[in-house]
């Protein structure tokens, strides 16, 4: 099947079937449609980047969530950015730059609504879909809003060199703290340490790293912010200092299966811990603010960050795949243009 681009035709991806564990390319379909032509006051974007985040395996789930589940035979949800290649809308002008929700295809039709300008004179397009969109409000609102570290405490971070985790690490290191990542692998252990600044990071995969962590921690630890679960959980939680506090952002360990249990929860209670689960859509208060500081610090190049690009829509269903194996390395997007 190929995606290429042509005149008047869409392609999609679809979600047909619903995964009992691993997603795989049965779960999905590669639709192609005509483009319509427009009605007064629509306008076409042709999207750019599409966003592949982890979140959208629980809406391959109907099982009780905090969103409803993504319908079948219906183009697959997610977060875009292109450009406006035809329009009829009074407000909207062909080469306006848009951040929106079209999904997985080539381009997205609209009224206008659910849609935004943005300017991408000083923050990269695809930016928007990482440090200076959605991934990046979520590390901002965990680390102020719940972790709220102090200078001189220590904050780890899971999945370090992640879309969320690499921007956790670093607004925790703009504060004063000690940060210290968790990654799978030497290379990006490496890139957590020299490139984002975090003063050290472990890699879960490497023989005896319980102790790595316990040496990468001798006061022990006051913030977690955690976007794996399972053992490195664990391993984390082992670690933590009374009234330590927990941003519960993700537990992507579990995502496929069966999430592994925590070994020690009474450690919660002996160390008197803050355990708070969060979900980012739900504090849309702090995204103008967030929004405001991130994209101020990646335009002066004060916050670094690493994307994986897949190239066309008929690459997005591996590279989706390739998000629970630690395939990216960075914010994973599919470049459709
Ligand atoms: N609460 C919210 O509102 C919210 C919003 C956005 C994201 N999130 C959550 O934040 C977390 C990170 O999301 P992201 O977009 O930044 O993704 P990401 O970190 O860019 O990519 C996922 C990473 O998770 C790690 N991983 C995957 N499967 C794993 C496993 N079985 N065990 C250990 N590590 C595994 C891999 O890194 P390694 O190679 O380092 O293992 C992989 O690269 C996810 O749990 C996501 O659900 C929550």
């Amino acid at each position: 099947m190929s995606a290429s681009n042509q005149a008047a035709v869409n392609h999609q991806i679809w979600l047909v079937a619903r995964p009992a564990a691993e997603p795989s390319h049965d779960n999905f379909r590669l639709v192609q449609m005509p483009l319509e032509p427009l009605a007064p006051g629509q306008v076409r974007i042709r999207n750019h980047y599409l966003s592949l985040d982890p979140y959208m395996r629980g809406r391959m789930s109907d099982a009780k969530s905090y969103a409803p589940p993504q319908p079948l035979d219906q183009v697959m949800l997610g977060g875009t950015v292109g450009e406006d290649v035809e329009s009829t809308h009074p407000q909207w002008h062909v080469g306006n730059k848009v951040l929106a929700k079209f999904g997985w295809q080539e381009y997205g039709t609209s009224d206008g609504t659910d849609m935004e300008k943005i300017d991408d004179t000083r923050v990269p397009l695809s930016a928007y879909l990482g440090p200076v969109g959605m991934p990046g409000v979520t590390a901002w609102y965990g680390l102020n809003r719940i972790i709220a570290p102090r200078p001189g405490s220590t904050v780890v971070v899971s999945a370090a060199s992640g879309a969320v985790g690499s921007v956790a690490g670093q607004l925790a290191k703009l504060s004063g703290p000690r940060a210290v990542g968790i990654a799978g692998g030497a290379d990006k252990c490496r890139y957590v340490v020299e490139t984002l600044g975090f003063d050290a990071c472990i890699d879960y995969k490497a023989a005896d790293w319980y102790q790595d962590l316990q040496r990468a921690t001798p006061d022990g630890v006051d913030g977690c912010f955690e976007n794996v679960g399972g053992v490195v959980l664990d391993a984390t939680l082992a670690r933590m200092n009374p009234f330590g506090r927990i941003a519960l952002c993700g537990m992507i360990a579990g995502y496929n299966g069966e999430p592994a249990p925590l070994k020690h929860p009474a450690l919660i209670v002996t160390q008197r811990l803050c355990v708070q689960g969060f979900i980012v859509s739900e504090h849309l208060d702090v995204w103008p603010q967030a929004l405001r500081e991130l994209g101020e610090w990646v335009a002066v190049q004060r916050l670094h960050y690493r994307e994986s690009i897949a190239e066309g829509l008929d690459s997005a269903v591996d590279a989706f795949i390739g998000l629970f194996k630690g395939r990216n390395f960075g914010k994973q997007l599919v470049k459709l243009v």
